[in-house]
C-alpha cells in the first residue's frame, strides 16, 4: 500500500476501516462535561480524527492507545493489514498517526498513548472513564483481555463499545462479548454495546 505521505487536511483523507460516525455522534451527543473517551486500537487516527472533529466544541477528552506495532496476521485470511503502514515507519506506525492527528488539527483534543492496551488500561483509575471503545487485536482471547482490563474502568452508565461485530468475519469478537458482557448488544454499523450497570 502506498500513500502514507499524502496531504491529510480530514480524518476522511486517513486510510483506515471506519465507518461508524453515526455512532460517534450519537455517543458526542451524550456525553459531555470533561468526560474522559479511550480507543483502543487507533491505527493511523481514522476513527479517532473523526471523533475529534464531532467533539471539537464538547467539553471531551479523548485518549488514544496503540502499540504503533499492527495487530499482525488476522482474521480469515490472516491478513497482516496494519505491516504496510509499520514498515513505512521502519517498525513503528506511531509518526504516521502522531502526525495525521496534529494534521486533523486534533492534538489539543487527542492524548495518544502508545502502549499495549492491557498495559495503558492500568493506567486509568477505576470508573473514570465515560466510553472505551476497543478495536485492537479480533481473536477471542484479546477481546477477552481488553474486555476484562477496561471494563472496570468504565463508571456506571458509560459505555464499553467495540467495532467488527460480525460473527462471519470476527467470530473471536462475537464470543468474546456473549462470554464476558451479559447484557451486551449490537449498535451502531457493526459495533457492540455494553452500557455498564449502576449496580455491577
Ligand atoms: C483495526 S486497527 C484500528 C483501526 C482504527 N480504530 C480505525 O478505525 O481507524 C487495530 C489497531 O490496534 C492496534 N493494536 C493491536 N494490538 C494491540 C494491543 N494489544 N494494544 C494496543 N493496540 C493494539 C494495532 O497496532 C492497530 O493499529
Amino acid at each position: 500500500m502506498t500513500g502514507f505521505d499524502e496531504p491529510v487536511r480530514s480524518w476522511e483523507d486517513i486510510p483506515g476501516w471506519f465507518q461508524w460516525r453515526s455512532g460517534q455522534e450519537e455517543a458526542v451527543a451524550h456525553f459531555g462535561a470533561g468526560d474522559r473517551i479511550v480507543e483502543v486500537g487507533c491505527y493511523l487516527g481514522r476513527s479517532i480524527c473523526s471523533l475529534a472533529e464531532l467533539a471539537r466544541d464538547r467539553d471531551l477528552v479523548i485518549v488514544g492507545v496503540d502499540t504503533a506495532r499492527g495487530s499482525g496476521p488476522e482474521g480469515r485470511g490472516g491478513t497482516n493489514a496494519h505491516a504496510p503502514a509499520v514498515n513505512h515507519g521502519g517498525g513503528t506506525l506511531a509518526g504516521l498517526l502522531h502526525r495525521n492527528v496534529i494534521a486533523c488539527g486534533a492534538a489539543a483534543q487527542v492524548q495518544l498513548l502508545i502502549s499495549d492496551s492491557i498495559a495503558a488500561a492500568g493506567l486509568f483509575a477505576d470508573e473514570s472513564l465515560a466510553w472505551v471503545h476497543l478495536d485492537a487485536r479480533h481473536d477471542y482471547e484479546s477481546v477477552c483481555a481488553d474486555i476484562t482490563a477496561w471494563r472496570p474502568k468504565v463508571r456506571p452508565g458509560g459505555w464499553l463499545t467495540g467495532d467488527d461485530y460480525d460473527e462471519w468475519q470476527w467470530p473471536g469478537v462475537v464470543q468474546a462479548v456473549a462470554d464476558t458482557l451479559d447484557g451486551a448488544e449490537p449498535w451502531s454499523k457493526g459495533q457492540w454495546r455494553w452500557i455498564t450497570p449502576a449496580d455491577r
